[in-house]
């Protein structure tokens, strides 16, 4: 069903030092439900996702914990970020851990070629690094301490004293591509989204760029410089090579030009990786620099950045085991405009699960499916003529699913859900106004009734489709109620507001509720 048009999408790769919180899995329920979005409509979709193994920052964990790197990033992988998938339904076509053979060899093919080609030279250097960030950082994010931390510089995001590193070091020769990527970012306006995070790469680029730093000597956890085995490749470079190794890098052309360039879906924190040193190491290599950058926000708590290392991380079991999976994709993907921050907090997700979901949702499955099964012994009825209040739905339905797939385009499912809302919000309407239990007591309207619960079930069935890619659980549960036995994740999403698609005619079964009411 396939329609040609490659989608390669991928999530940052996640530092596994730590356990995943919930901003782990916001970016992760994005990526997926994007990427879903995209193959149930046809799209040559791939989606890939993993975890960033090598640097500093891993070693130390590794070293507090009394083992070797390796076999920490081993022991958190298969115990918690494998896991993390599966708590939260996701789909991924792939995993990359930058320890695996296919990646190390690549990246060493990968900065060998740059070498090769001019780019990467051998310097001197000494600056402030941050091993949270692990980074040099820019004039612009050293804070002086304060605390436990005054006389000291820190990180302006970890808040953490910064370390003064002096080394040799091999550099790549970012400060040729600033020409170059003022024209990318010029030519492609949609390169950097939203428009925010374009404006502050935008400005980042034009006060100037240095050389980058992209070795290290002082610690050996990492993929040796291919012509220098004193030396270690920097974290980030090994880092962003992955989206390339994972699709056939150097090994694998035909793979490499099927799903080559990617949509990158990051925080912002990482912004300036991906769409300034990223597409620079690409046009160095040669290669066709990603079709797309979006930066999102950060989940706030307290009004700041949720982090393991200031322990505000949540856990995302801690919010799936009682709401469930498709509950926690829900909420953080309706709750906060993507691009923007959001607060997180159990007050608003509670309401949200108990208005839109329980009440909203959940219920118009109910009391349809109980209707038909009451009124028609369980059997969609036959529509009789359709009156203006009944086509205003259909056309709600249609302009509901057209504007849901424009605003996934634009990497906007906040925007998507809303649209698809309005789907939800007119068929409760529209039974509050149609009163089927008051047609039903006459005889007379048993036609009305059966126009009136077939456009019920048929607008149920647009939006099982519609929802599919952000609630996989409850839609899939609402597909089999609605007596369909093809593959809910094969219904064309394209096609999905196209009025007429369930047959009268087809047996309904009971529907347990999709939303169960949770016990405070
Ligand atoms: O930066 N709100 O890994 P990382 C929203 N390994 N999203 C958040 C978040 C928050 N409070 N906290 C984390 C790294 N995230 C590198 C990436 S990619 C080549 C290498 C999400 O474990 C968000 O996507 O620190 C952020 O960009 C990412 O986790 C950082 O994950
Ligand atoms: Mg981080």
């Amino acid at each position: 069903m396939s329609n040609g048009r490659s989608f390669y999408i991928t999530t940052p790769i996640y530092y596994p030092s730590d356990l995943p919180h919930i901003g782990h899995g916001y970016t992760t329920v994005a990526v997926d439900t994007l990427a879903r979005w995209h193959r149930q409509a046809g799209d040559d979709t791939w989606m890939l996702t993993g975890t960033d193994e090598h640097g500093q920052k891993m070693l130390r964990a590794a070293a507090a914990n009394g083992v070797t790197p390796q076999e920490w990033v081993d022991k958190l992988v298969e115990e918690s970020w494998f896991p993390l998938l599966r708590t939260l339904d996701v789909a991924n076509d792939d995993f990359i851990r930058t320890t695996q053979p296919r990646h190390e060899e690549r990246v060493q093919q990968f900065v060998q070629a740059l070498y090769d080609r001019g780019y990467i030279y051998a310097g001197e250097y000494e600056a402030l690094y941050c091993v949270g960030c692990e980074e040099f950082k820019p004039e612009s994010e050293i804070q002086d301490g304060t605390g436990a931390f005054e006389g000291l510089k820190v990180c302006a995001i970890h808040s953490k004293p910064l370390e003064l590193l002096q080394e040799k070091n091999y550099f790549f020769r970012l400060s040729e591509f600033e020409d170059r990527l003022l024209e990318l970012y010029r030519d492609e306006p949609d390169f950097v989204r939203p428009d925010s995070a374009r404006n502050e790469v935008v400005s980042f680029v034009k006060s100037g760029l240095k050389d980058l730093s992209i070795s290290r000597s002082a610690f050996d956890w990492g993929i040796r410089v291919p012509w220098d085995e004193t030396h270690v490749i920097y974290v980030w470079v090994d880092a962003l090579l992955n989206y390339a190794t994972a699709i056939g890098y150097g090994t694998d052309p035909a793979q490499f030009d099927r799903r080559w360039p990617a949509y990158h879906v990051v925080g912002k924190d990482i912004l300036r990786f991906h769409a300034v040193i990223w597409p620079a190491m690409l046009m160095a290599a040669g290669l066709d620099v990603p079709r797309g950058v979006f930066a999102h926000g950060w989940l706030l708590v307290g009004g700041e950045k949720m982090s393991k290392s200031k322990l505000t991380g949540i856990a995302p079991t801690e919010i799936t085991d009682v709401f469930g999976s498709d509950a926690y994709r829900f909420y953080f993907l309706s709750a906060i405009p993507f691009g923007h921050d959001g607060s997180f907090s159990w007050e608003d997700l509670s309401a949200r699960y108990q208005a839109e979901l329980a009440n909203g949702f959940g219920n118009l499955a109910s009391r349809t499916i109980a209707m038909i099964e009451r009124y028609f012994a369980g059997v969609v009825p036959a529509a009789g003529a359709y009156a203006d209040g009944d086509l205003a739905v259909q056309r709600t339905v249609a302009d509901a699913a057209a504007a849901a797939d424009a605003a996934m385009e634009r990497f906007r499912p906040d925007e998507a859900i809303s649209a698809i809302w309005t789907i939800v919000d007119a068929l409760n309407g529209y039974i509050t106004d149609n009163e089927p239990w008051a047609l039903a007591k006459d005889d007379a309207q048993r036609e009305r009734l059966g126009t009136v619960l077939s456009t019920c079930a048929e607008g149920l069935r647009a939006l099982a489709v519609l929802l599919s890619p952000v609630m996989p659980a409850s839609t899939q549960k609402l597909w089999e109620a609605l007596g369909q036995s093809e593959r809910l994740v094969d219904q064309p999403l394209r096609d999905a507001g196209r009025w007429g698609q369930l047959a009268p005619g087809t047996t309904v079964n009971g529907l347990a509720p999709l939303f169960p009411r949770i016990e405070q």
